[in-house]
């Protein structure tokens, strides 16, 4: 670390971890009234509320990693201090304060109702107001030194943009439910699909440089291809969410056809991290745990979101499984290893170098035990989900039965996601252990 204001990275971190414990909590409520008969929090904790906490910590933390890891970034790419460490602590608790006041206001049914986008107006736009913060400071501190600008610094702040202003297509109320969730995929879709994708293309390019020791130019090269790809597939390919909620027709092609090709970009991001990777292996020195996790969260991105969307993309699939217990599996698959895993992974690559707490070369117990937790348990809780998904689709669409009784069905499989779910915590405990360990500055450094 050379310069002061990138440990405004670690301020991020430090914010983001308890929320993501906070968010697999929520995932355990949710999943355990699908198990039990009864419930005693159905009053205090009802499942909507449950879910819509699970799904809004998911997007904060995961914005909060993502920002820090930028501001670290974007200070090592451009080779200056960040433009202002104030706005940056400023805009930290104005998300903190707007995102803890959402949370709040779901136990007292205070909501707008589309998920992800369950945030009441006033709330969307105080986190409007901390999102211009972040884009002002990144900017600032880019054009500054606008000869240092390299293309997976431009690509990032491309993407922080698009992710903005996708943002905004949320914030209206529409009294038609169709015209709502047209725009509604215009945010999720588009972030999770376009902007969150060029985010990770860059993070993933600078880790990969910072880490295997690669050469720019050919780190460069790959994202150019991949930002063109996930651009000219992603934007048009909104359309598979668009088969069934009455858009016209011509989405049926239109969608099946962009959003079969998603996949390509997402396996060049995999194919060009297991060539990095490969280079790492004559180096002296390897940040071990962070390459582990690079690697691990191109390979189930690839599998979540490449092999498990373009599982269901098509219209011919897509009328049997929208919308049932498949998406969730795709869902969980996808968000944990484009977007977990890399957070993650970012956090494995900044926090030593903050804190000068050099990882020992080799895995150590701890850390190696977080890993094989989180991501043995997710697989299963990704393959009781997709078995509980068939059976759903087979009874319910296929047989005809009714939905609850269908629901009584799966309950074995739903099960078996509640107990990986716990495995799963357990994991997220001994992750946070392990990163706060590393956070903490050493008392003899001086520069910690
Ligand atoms: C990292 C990237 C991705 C993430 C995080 C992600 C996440 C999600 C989530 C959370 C949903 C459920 C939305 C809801 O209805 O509440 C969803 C739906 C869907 N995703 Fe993805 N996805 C990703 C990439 C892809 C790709 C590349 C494809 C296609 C090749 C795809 C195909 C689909 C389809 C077809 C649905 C609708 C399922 C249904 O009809 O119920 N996804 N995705
Ligand atoms: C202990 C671990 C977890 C448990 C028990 C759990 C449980 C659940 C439950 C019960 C739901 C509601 C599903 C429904 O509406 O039918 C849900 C939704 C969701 N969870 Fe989790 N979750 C866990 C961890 C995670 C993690 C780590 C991620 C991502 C990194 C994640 C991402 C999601 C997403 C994207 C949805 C929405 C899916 C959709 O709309 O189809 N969850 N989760
Ligand atoms: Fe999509």
């Amino acid at each position: 670390m050379r310069y002061q204001s990138q440990k405004l990275a670690r301020e991020y971190f430090w914010a983001a971890l308890p929320l993501f414990f906070l968010q697999v909590v929520f995932g355990i409520l949710a999943s355990i009234k699908y198990v039990w008969g009864f419930d005693p929090l159905l009053n205090s904790i009802p499942f909507n509320v449950a879910r819509t906490i699970h799904l809004n910590l998911l997007v904060f933390w995961l914005l909060l990693a993502l920002m820090g890891a930028t501001y670290y970034m974007v200070a090592d790419e451009i080779q200056t201090e960040i433009y202002s460490i104030r706005l940056a602590r400023i805009q930290l608790g104005i998300l903190l304060a707007s995102g803890v006041a959402a949370i709040l206001g779901y136990f007292f049914q205070w909501s707008f109702g589309m998920p992800f986008l369950e945030q009441p107006t006033l709330i969307k736009v105080v986190i409007v107001v901390g999102a211009l913060i972040f884009l002002y400071n990144i900017a600032m501190t880019m054009f500054r030194n606008h000869h240092q600008l390299t293309g997976t610094t431009a690509t990032l702040l491309g993407g922080m943009v698009m992710l903005a202003v996708m943002f905004l297509f949320g914030i209206p109320f529409m009294p038609n439910l169709s015209t709502q969730y047209y725009f509604w995929w215009w945010v999720i879709h588009l972030w999770v699909e376009g902007a969150w994708e060029l985010i990770a293309a860059a993070l993933v390019a600078w880790a990969l440089i910072k880490l295997t020791g690669v050469s720019r130019r050919r780190v460069e090269g790959w994202v150019f291809a991949e930002v063109v790809l996930v651009l000219l597939t992603g934007i048009i390919g909104t359309g598979h969410h668009y088969y069934w909620i009455g858009t016209p027709h011509y989405w049926l092609w239109w969608g099946a056809i962009f959003s079969a090709a998603e996949p390509l970009p997402i396996m060049l991001m995999l194919v060009d991290a297991v060539r990095s990777l490969l280079k790492a292996r004559t180096l002296a020195t390897v940040n071990t745990m962070a390459l582990a996790w690079l690697g691990a969260s191109a390979f189930v991105h690839f599998m979540g979101a490449g092999v498990w969307g373009f599982g269901q993309t098509l219209p011919q699939i897509n009328r049997w499984t929208h919308g049932t217990q498949i998406t969730a599996s795709h869902g969980h698959f996808a968000f944990w290893g484009a977007y977990g895993m890399l957070a993650i992974a970012l956090m494995y690559a900044i926090l030593p170098e903050i804190s000068g707490r050099k990882q020992r070369n080799g895995a150590e117990g701890l850390s190696f035990s977080a890993f094989v937790c989180l991501n043995l348990s997710m697989i299963f809780m990704v393959m009781a989900l997709l078995i509980a998904g068939i059976v759903q689709v087979y009874l319910q669409r296929v047989m005809g039965l009714d939905f609850l009784e269908v629901q009584n069905q799966l309950r074995l499989w739903l099960a078996v996601r509640l107990v990986a779910g716990g495995v799963f915590t357990v994991g997220a405990v001994l992750l946070l252990g392990d990163l706060y360990r590393l956070a903490r500055p050493l008392p003899a450094a001086g520069s910690a």
